[in-house]
């Protein structure tokens, strides 16, 4: 008999900023810079010097994402056509600082949902895509903030931070390292998103998810078994950044373009859709689950018309929105924290013996599954 110590969801935890931003709002913000860009290059554009800029549209935005607002930490600098960028005060070095404050928020929610005590947690993984600096590491500031006795570091696999951090969790429960893991994904989107990017500037929201890994034995009645989970990693170059303390080697191109978020949008699609759709089906038949049987898919949330396909391909016909909830409308795309957000906030209605899928995919490429039992 395997006598490992089993890990098992515990809880999920969430932050949502109060601000919003809707499309409306967002482009007509983006025009406004256009705009004035045009009008202020107007010679250099009539002598063919300068190529004007294009005005953005929310009829395309809805259309080619399924995104109709993001929420944001800061709103209003966002939307000034001056400054399309976050902008707040800076902390003192003995200050929480503003990414592990998002990221305990979320802690402690997984953590009062749980009924768990800061003290019986072990360990503390911060999985994001956008660490806000190199060291002392986002999570051991986190664990300090909660009052954790144990060990803590920073991991980022971009969209796929989350899942990792689960497998990464669980690993560590299955060997007996750690008893009780928090995941925690804060991500602060909006710093590294190019809001002057007409083909990018709407993908992004900002949002905190925390995950409470746990040990069978330790975990509340109703949990989630986690059944298997599967990381895949491709290289490519079509979501890309190149921010980086080696920027300063080059200081001429340190604030270039791509030293925020840039992808091939259309590439993206086209080659992640049947790579994770056949490494979930994959995965499934590995365990022994039927994939047209799965009760609920909570998918990464970056565009609703991947969800369509790859959820189309997994279960053998057109999802519902009950199969495969989105979330993406109003929080937008949130890297690794969306298919967390999905399952956070729609998981509660599945009865005991559902089983469902979490599953992230984005810059690398990288992919996580994660297949989940509802217990007790
Ligand atoms: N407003 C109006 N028109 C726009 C626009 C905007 N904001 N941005 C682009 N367009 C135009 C383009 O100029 C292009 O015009 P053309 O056909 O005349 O050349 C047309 O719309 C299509 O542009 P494209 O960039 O090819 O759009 P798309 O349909 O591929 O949608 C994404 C763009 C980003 C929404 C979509 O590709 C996507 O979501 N891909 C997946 C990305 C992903 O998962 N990334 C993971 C990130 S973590």
């Amino acid at each position: 008999m395997d006598t490992a110590p089993r890990p098992v969801i515990s809880a999920t935890g969430l932050f949502t900023p109060e601000e919003s931003i809707s499309n409306e709002e967002l482009v007509a913000s983006f025009n406004a810079y256009v705009e004035r860009f045009n009008a202020a290059n107007a010679a250099a554009i009539e002598a063919g010097e300068v190529r004007p800029l294009e005005p953005s549209s929310v009829e395309f935005i809805e259309k080619a994402s399924g995104i109709k607002s993001r929420h944001v930490m800061a709103k209003a600098p966002v939307l000034d056509p001056e400054i399309m960028a976050p902008r707040w005060e800076e902390r003192a070095d003995e200050d929480l600082s503003i990414l592990a404050e998002i990221g305990v928020a979320a802690a402690r929610d997984a953590l009062a949902r749980a009924g768990r005590e800061a003290r019986d947690v072990d360990a503390v993984l911060c999985a994001a895509s956008n660490m806000q600096r190199p060291y002392p590491a986002m999570a051991i500031e986190i664990q300090q903030a909660l009052g954790i006795d144990g060990f803590a570091f920073d991991m980022n696999v971009a969209c796929s931070s989350a899942t990792f951090g689960i497998q990464t969790a669980a690993d560590y429960i299955r060997a007996g390292h750690a008893r009780s893991v928090l995941v925690v994904s804060p991500e602060i989107t909006s710093g590294h998103l190019n809001w002057r990017d007409r083909a990018s500037h709407f993908i992004f929201g900002d949002v905190a998810t925390a995950v409470l890994v746990e040990e069978a034995d330790l975990a509340p009645t109703a949990h989630w078994d986690i059944l298997g989970t599967r990381l895949k990693t491709v290289f490519s170059n079509n979501i890309r950044n190149n921010f980086g303390f080696l920027n300063r080697a080059h200081p001429d191109t340190a604030d270039t373009p791509d030293k925020l978020f840039v992808q091939e949008g259309r590439k993206v699609f086209k080659e992640v859709v049947p790579m994770v759709a056949q490494m979930i089906v994959d995965e499934a038949g590995r365990l022994g689950i039927d994939p047209q049987a799965l009760r609920r898919l909570w998918l990464h949330q970056a565009n609703a018309g991947m969800n369509r396909l790859i959820a189309q391909r997994v279960l053998g016909h057109e999802a519902s929105a009950d199969e495969s909830p989105t979330v993406l409308d109003t929080y937008g795309n949130t890297s690794s924290a969306g298919s967390i957000i999905a399952f956070h906030l729609h998981s509660a209605d599945l009865r005991e013996g559902d089983t469902g899928l979490i599953c992230s995919f984005g810059a690398g490429y990288s992919a996580g599954t994660v297949f989940v039992r509802k217990a007790g």
